[in-house]
């Protein structure tokens, strides 16, 4: 039985169209998700849209459409985006879906019947924005969110409380547990805020106009993060179909910003424990792009749409440039004058011009299948391996550059045009061609497949990344990138 792997995205809010910030994190996704595939592991990779959150209702009031109307047209339009980008996603959630709304009633009821649920007042200041209670220190001077740069509104109801308290120590303990938490510089910021703030949290809205309705009082709805971090189970089959649960969960993986650690390396797991479920293995949170420097936002009008930015340069480029430019985990700046530089030289002239003289001189000069394996000690393939298992995939690409690099150092240095080994040189290069398509297939998957195509080969697996016969049928076809103005 092959090793499952379950990686989530954070499922987006449907207030507005995707952005390249949503795109990041969903690439990476569909990087870690593939890599995982090529190693042979039984892949679930879940991604979707947060519907029950109260700004999407005031998004669509905005446009004048029907709540039920809008949520399902912008679903479809964030999976359109996910189709452009190549995102190969084995799920896509709504949390408006019925499957979900039964999982939610089913996760609730589990935690009321331990005793965590109880009936509090609640008085305090909630940004819609942040979908969260805010305190002083996350107000300007104006007394608006940092963030959303919008007033709370003051809220004072009865509410139900989530006893998350309760699990404190036993999160503590978590969050100290090597690799939990990822990067590790993260890892302070949520011990100190758990150790300081973290408290119980009310997980109702009394008389909400949108939402899950509590099973235990019908005047209130869920509140939307209680509701939305069960998605992570549904999706699964918590609540219709127990033997899916029992092999996928828990997750190895959930994937996000920043912004949103704090629900998930705090609230999340002392959920989980309530309900007596296991708890997820790593939660990673990389940073935060800006453009061209600056935040971004609607009133800079600087947003980032990346179907766009598709239509203008190859999906795999912009792929490729995310992880390759920027450290992921760090906060990152997105510029598309960086993105021309990246498409200019290394993918038309590192890589481009690398697989066209290849071929090129394979045809013209012949090739061996099997010979003298020059090139093999080059692939540093233990180390992409460790970078890839660690999620560093910046650290991952440029090592797989560094080969495609070191091959075009090969021809240079052994020059098959004029050498009696041509054969020899050609077969080295094919093999390592081969292997090249394999290693960045995570990164840029049509861009791998188009090289297999002009070597005659089915894209390989992981363990097929070492040089061997050469098997391929070889055609060469077009460059693969284009200079961009
Ligand atoms: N609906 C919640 C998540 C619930 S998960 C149980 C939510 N949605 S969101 O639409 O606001 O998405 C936040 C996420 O979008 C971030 O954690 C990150 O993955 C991505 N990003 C949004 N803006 C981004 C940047 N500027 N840069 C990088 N990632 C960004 O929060």
């Amino acid at each position: 039985m092959p090793k499952k792997f379950y990686i989530t995205t954070p499922i987006y809010y449907v207030n507005d169209l995707p952005h390249i910030g949503h795109a990041y994190t969903t690439i990476a996704a569909d990087v870690i998700a593939r890599f995982f595939r090529l190693k042979g592991y039984d892949v679930f990779f879940l991604t979707g849209t947060d519907e029950n959150s109260q700004k999407n209702v005031e998004a669509a009031k905005k446009v004048g459409m029907p709540i039920k109307k809008y949520l399902d047209y912008m679903a479809k339009k964030w999976k359109e985006a996910w189709k452009v980008l190549n995102i190969s996603y084995d799920y896509f959630i709504r949390t408006t879906s019925a499957k979900h709304k039964k999982a939610v009633l089913k996760f609730f009821k589990t935690v009321y019947n331990h005793n965590d649920i109880y009936l509090g007042s609640y008085k305090g200041l909630y940004c819609v924005s942040c979908e969260a209670f805010v305190t002083k220190k996350d107000l300007d001077h104006q007394g608006r969110c940092k963030i959303h740069k919008r007033k709370p509104i003051m809220i004072s109801e009865e509410n139900y409380f989530f006893a998350a308290s309760k699990y404190r120590k036993k999160l503590l303990k978590l969050l100290k547990r090597k690799g939990f938490v990822l990067p590790e510089k993260r890892k302070k910021e949520v011990i100190k805020y758990v150790e300081k703030e973290f408290g119980d949290i009310s997980i109702t809205r009394y008389k909400a106009e949108w939402g899950i309705t509590a099973p235990i009082n019908k005047n209130h709805k869920i509140y939307v993060w209680f509701d939305a971090l069960i998605n992570y189970l549904t999706a699964v089959g918590y609540g219709w179909n127990e033997k899916m649960f029992k092999k996928y969960w828990p997750a190895d993986l959930h994937l996000m910003a920043k912004d949103i650690i704090k629900f998930h390396a705090a609230l999340w797991p002392t959920m989980l424990m309530s309900a007596g479920l296991e708890l997820p293995k790593t939660i990673f949170a990389h940073g935060f792009l800006t453009i061209e420097g600056h935040k971004m936002t609607k009133t800079l009008g600087n947003v980032v749409d990346p179907i766009k930015l598709a239509e203008k340069y190859p999906v795999d480029a912009i792929r490729f440039y995310l992880f390759k430019h920027i450290g992921f985990g760090e906060d990152g700046d997105f510029s598309e004058e960086a993105l021309k530089n990246t498409i200019n030289n290394e993918l038309v002239n590192d890589l481009g011009n690398l697989v066209y003289r290849v071929l090129s001189l394979a045809e013209k000069y012949g090739y061996a299948k099997l010979g003298k394996k020059e090139l093999e000690k080059k692939l540093k393939l233990k180390k992409i391996e460790k970078h890839l298992r660690n999620y560093e995939l910046h650290k991952a690409l440029k090592e797989i550059w560094n080969f495609v690099k070191e091959t075009n150092k090969y021809i240079n240095v052994k020059k098959p045009w004029k050498s009696k080994k041509a054969k020899e040189i050609n077969y080295n290069l094919l093999e390592a061609l081969r292997i090249i398509s394999i290693l960045l297939y995570p990164f840029m998957p049509s861009t791998s497949l188009k090289i297999c195509k002009q070597l005659g080969v089915k894209l390989g697996k992981w363990k097929d990344c070492k040089f061997k016969r050469f098997e391929g049928k070889i055609k060469k076809g077009e460059y693969l990138f284009k200079k961009v103005k």
